[in-house]
């Protein structure tokens, strides 16, 4: 099965996908989670993606969509994979169908997380995450067992670089210009599922679930 999440930045698509892959034994990939360990490696990829991170501007698709398709070719996501991140624009989402449909498959579900704006900038305000595992918490919605200490590894928990008042706006503004329009796309398609992202978080993981459930009975 593949699982496209979709959603403003700080809507929860890190956690849900998390979430989702682990119940469903598929892999989960976050096209943010690949650009940032590049960067902090200082790869080639890293180095090109940083300034576009840094603004808040997207990476630019001749450098994304090969990482992408690159994941997807390898042995454990040929049964399904859990995106998260990607697609973030219609060549992005062109180019996903086009790889899927290469193995005879396809998008089953797009998970959409309506979640207000008011909402995503308290969110990722608050957002801590593992610097060793990547889990994410928040201050108020999701802390940690021990303050700064992540409860799944034990690594230590930092901020991200591009949570910063101003970068959020940019990449919120992004998001409603280049990402939103893909709602269209999908729900055209008829994979598209809403679900409620201002809720607790076991309860938006209980909705997923739920279309997830509708979505492999067909
Ligand atoms: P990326 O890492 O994908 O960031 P984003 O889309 O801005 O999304 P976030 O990770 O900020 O939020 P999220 O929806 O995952 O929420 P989370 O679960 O963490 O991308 C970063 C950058 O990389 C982009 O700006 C771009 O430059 C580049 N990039 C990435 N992919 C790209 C692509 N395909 N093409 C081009 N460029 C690309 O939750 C947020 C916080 O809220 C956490 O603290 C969490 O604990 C908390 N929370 C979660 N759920 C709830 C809840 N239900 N209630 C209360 N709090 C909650």
């Amino acid at each position: 099965m593949y699982v496209v999440f979709l959603g403003a930045p700080g809507a929860g698509k890190g956690t849900q996908a998390s979430i989702l892959a682990q119940k469903l034994g598929l892999v989960h990939i976050a096209t943010g989670d690949v650009l940032r360990d590049a960067v902090r490696r200082e790869t080639e990829l890293g180095k090109q993606a940083k300034g576009f991170m840094d603004r808040g501007e997207l990476v630019p698709d001749s450098l994304v969509v090969n990482v992408v398709m690159d994941r997807l070719e390898q042995d454990d996501a040929a049964k399904g994979a859990v995106l998260d991140g990607f697609p973030r624009n219609a060549v992005q989402a062109r180019a996903l169908d086009e790889a899927l449909a290469a193995r005879s498959s396809a998008v089953d579900l797009t998970v959409y997380l309506d979640v207000p704006e008011e909402a995503l900038m308290v969110r990722l305000g608050g957002r801590w995450e593992c610097s060793s595992c990547r889990s994410p918490y928040h201050e108020v919605a999701n802390p940690p067992k021990r303050s700064g200490v992540c409860d799944q590894c034990g690594g230590v928990l930092t901020q991200r670089a591009d949570d910063q008042p101003e970068t959020i706006k940019r990449r919120l503004q992004v998001y409603f210009e280049q990402t939103a329009p893909l709602l269209e796309y999908y729900r055209d398609s008829r994979v598209l599922a809403k679900v409620n992202g201002e809720q607790p978080i076991p309860k938006v993981t209980e909705q997923v679930l739920s279309v997830v459930r509708r979505a492999e009975k067909g």
